[in-house]
Parts: structure tokens; C-alpha cells; sequence
């Protein structure tokens, strides 16, 4: 009987996934989402970053020029653009293999960020 209890008590900490809040969960995703995060290059709030500064040569005015890549914001987006973003990135970002309750989650808390919606009401 002992054995069981201890069992019991394994399997709940193995697998009681309800130990973390919804918001906690997704904020896991958000920073570290079986890949690289998506903060590093959204930032920590989803406003949109700089990635890099770097220089490209440009052939008509023979000069080298200033170029920045940038991760665009993603707090403010409508559901479809965002889960469709993450099922079909092709460019620099890279693919994710997430669920859709883990594409709704991280959405929730994404949009949580967007002060604009909230200065609206
Ligand atoms: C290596 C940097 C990088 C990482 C990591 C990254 N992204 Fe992106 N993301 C980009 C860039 C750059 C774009 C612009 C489109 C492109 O070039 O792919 C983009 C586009 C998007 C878009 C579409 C924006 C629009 O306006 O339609 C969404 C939504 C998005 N990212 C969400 C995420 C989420 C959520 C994660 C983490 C699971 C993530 N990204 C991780 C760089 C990144």
C-alpha cells in the first residue's frame, strides 16, 4: 500500500501539469518554445526588436549602407495572422511544431502585452 501512495504521488509531480497556471505556462512557451525563444528577437512583450544592424554594399551609390533587420511587433495581430505565421514561417523566423492550445495560449498572453487595446476602452 505504501508502494502505491508513493507511486501515486510520482506520477502527480511527473505528470500534474496543472501545477502551473495557464499564463505561467504560456510564458514558458513564449521564452522557450522547443526551439529558440520567441523574445529574443520579439522582444519581451512581443513590441517588435531589432535583430541585427549590419552593412550592405549598394551598387548605384557605391557606398556601403546602414541595414537593419527587424522582428516585427506581434502584440497587436489578429488570431488568424499569428496562428498562421507559426504554422507557415518561411522567412527568418523559424518553424515551430506547436499545438493549437499552445498557439491559443501563447496568443492570450502575447495580446496581454498590447497597451493600446487596453488605453481603447
Ligand atoms: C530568429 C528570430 C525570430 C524568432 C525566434 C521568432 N520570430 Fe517571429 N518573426 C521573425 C521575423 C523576422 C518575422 C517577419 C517575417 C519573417 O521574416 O519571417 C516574424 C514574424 C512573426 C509573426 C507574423 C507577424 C505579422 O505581422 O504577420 C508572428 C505572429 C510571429 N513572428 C510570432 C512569433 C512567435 C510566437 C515566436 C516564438 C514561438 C517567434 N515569432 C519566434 C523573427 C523571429
Amino acid at each position: 500500500m505504501k508502494f502505491i501512495g508513493f507511486f501515486l504521488l510520482f506520477t502527480t509531480f511527473a505528470f500534474g501539469s496543472e501545477f502551473i497556471t495557464k499564463s505561467e505556462y504560456a510564458k514558458m512557451l513564449y521564452k522557450n518554445p522547443r526551439g529558440i525563444g520567441c523574445n529574443k528577437c520579439h522582444g519581451s512583450k512581443g513590441e517588435g526588436a531589432l535583430i541585427v544592424k549590419y552593412k550592405a554594399f549598394n551598387k548605384k551609390s557605391n557606398k556601403y549602407e546602414e541595414r537593419s533587420l527587424m522582428a516585427p511587433r506581434i502584440n497587436n495581430l489578429e488570431f488568424q495572422r499569428f496562428k498562421l505565421a507559426l504554422e507557415d514561417s518561411k522567412g527568418i523566423m523559424p518553424s515551430y511544431f506547436l499545438t493549437q492550445n499552445e498557439i491559443v495560449n501563447l496568443f492570450e498572453y502575447i495580446t496581454s502585452f498590447n497597451k493600446d487595446k487596453k488605453d481603447e476602452k
